[in-house]
């Protein structure tokens, strides 16, 4: 399906999704969320995918929901608007294959919440981070009530949020909002590199760790533990085990050789 405000290319295993609409500092507007929700329904199931990194064309990463749209909405609409976009944020987060985003700029409002969604952050130092809705007289509406106290904490998150106010890359990787700051010019590279590291990883191991982190957040210590341990199971009767072991054993032999 051809886009209108996203480009997807896939290169090496690893498809780059853009939200490209810098002269709105590639603010969400509804048909944009829509396309981002088939680009990762198309990541998901494509077979020459291994991950994906997420990016924004220009200054910006993404400036928030797009304004012009949310000025006039009514309350029904309001909250199907935000429900919708939660949708797509969580097949983002819950995506089996490694999601990172490489923050280029502006992160706000929509953007912070859609950084936050994707399984890792690495930030241009140029990035500014915020959730600034209350400003507006709202609150965040795509999960960042929700993700951003998981990542940072609940007194943290409670500043950003009720102030409104902007943070740069240095204060969003002190707080643990973002996974690394790199130079401007590098930070789609880092991303690659990293996406490189993990996809060298069975892919079956890694959709688990995913899996595991993602659904053990919202489980009891106890069930969680299940979960890892079933996980731990599954993994042994899969050739990502068997390759992953036999390359390090060929490696590392002596030491590390089965009783
Ligand atoms: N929704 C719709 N349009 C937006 C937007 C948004 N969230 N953020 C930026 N834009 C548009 C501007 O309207 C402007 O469009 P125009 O050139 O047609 O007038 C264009 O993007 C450039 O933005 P501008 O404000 O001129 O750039 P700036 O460098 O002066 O300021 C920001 C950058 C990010 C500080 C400022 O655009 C801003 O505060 N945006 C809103 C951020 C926000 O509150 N997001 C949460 C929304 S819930």
């Amino acid at each position: 399906m051809p886009f209108k405000f996203l480009t997807l290319e896939v290169a090496d295993r690893v498809a780059t999704l853009t939200v490209n609409r810098p002269d709105k500092l590639n603010a969400l507007n509804d048909a944009t969320i829509a396309e981002l929700g088939h680009a990762i329904d198309k990541v998901r199931v494509d077979d020459a995918i291994g991950g994906v990194i997420l990016t924004g064309a220009g200054r910006a990463f993404v400036a928030g929901a797009d304004i012009s749209e949310l000025s006039s909405q009514s309350p029904v609409l309001a909250k199907a608007r935000a429900r919708a976009g939660q949708d797509v944020f969580r097949r983002f987060e819950t995506c089996p294959k490694p999601v990172i985003a490489a923050v280029n700029g502006f992160a706000l409002g929509g953007g912070c919440e859609l950084a936050m969604a994707c399984h890792i952050r690495i930030a241009s130092e140029a990035a500014k981070f915020g959730q600034p809705e209350s400003k507006l007289g709202i609150l965040p509406g795509y999960g960042g009530s929700q993700r951003l106290p998981r990542l940072i904490g609940k007194g943290r998150a409670m500043q950003l949020l009720m102030t409104g106010e902007m943070i740069d890359a240095a204060e969003a990787y002190r707080i643990g909002l973002v996974n690394k700051v790199v130079p401007a010019d590098r930070v789609v590279a880092e991303a690659r590199e990293m996406m490189k590291a993990i996809l060298a990883n069975g892919p079956l191991a890694v959709a688990l760790c995913i899996e595991a982190i993602d659904r053990g957040l919202q489980m009891s210590l106890e069930e969680g533990m299940i979960l890892e341990a079933n996980h731990f199971g599954l993994l042994a009767a899969t050739d990502d085990m068997r390759e992953g072991m036999s390359a390090f054993l060929e490696k590392r032999a002596p030491a590390f050789k089965g009783k």
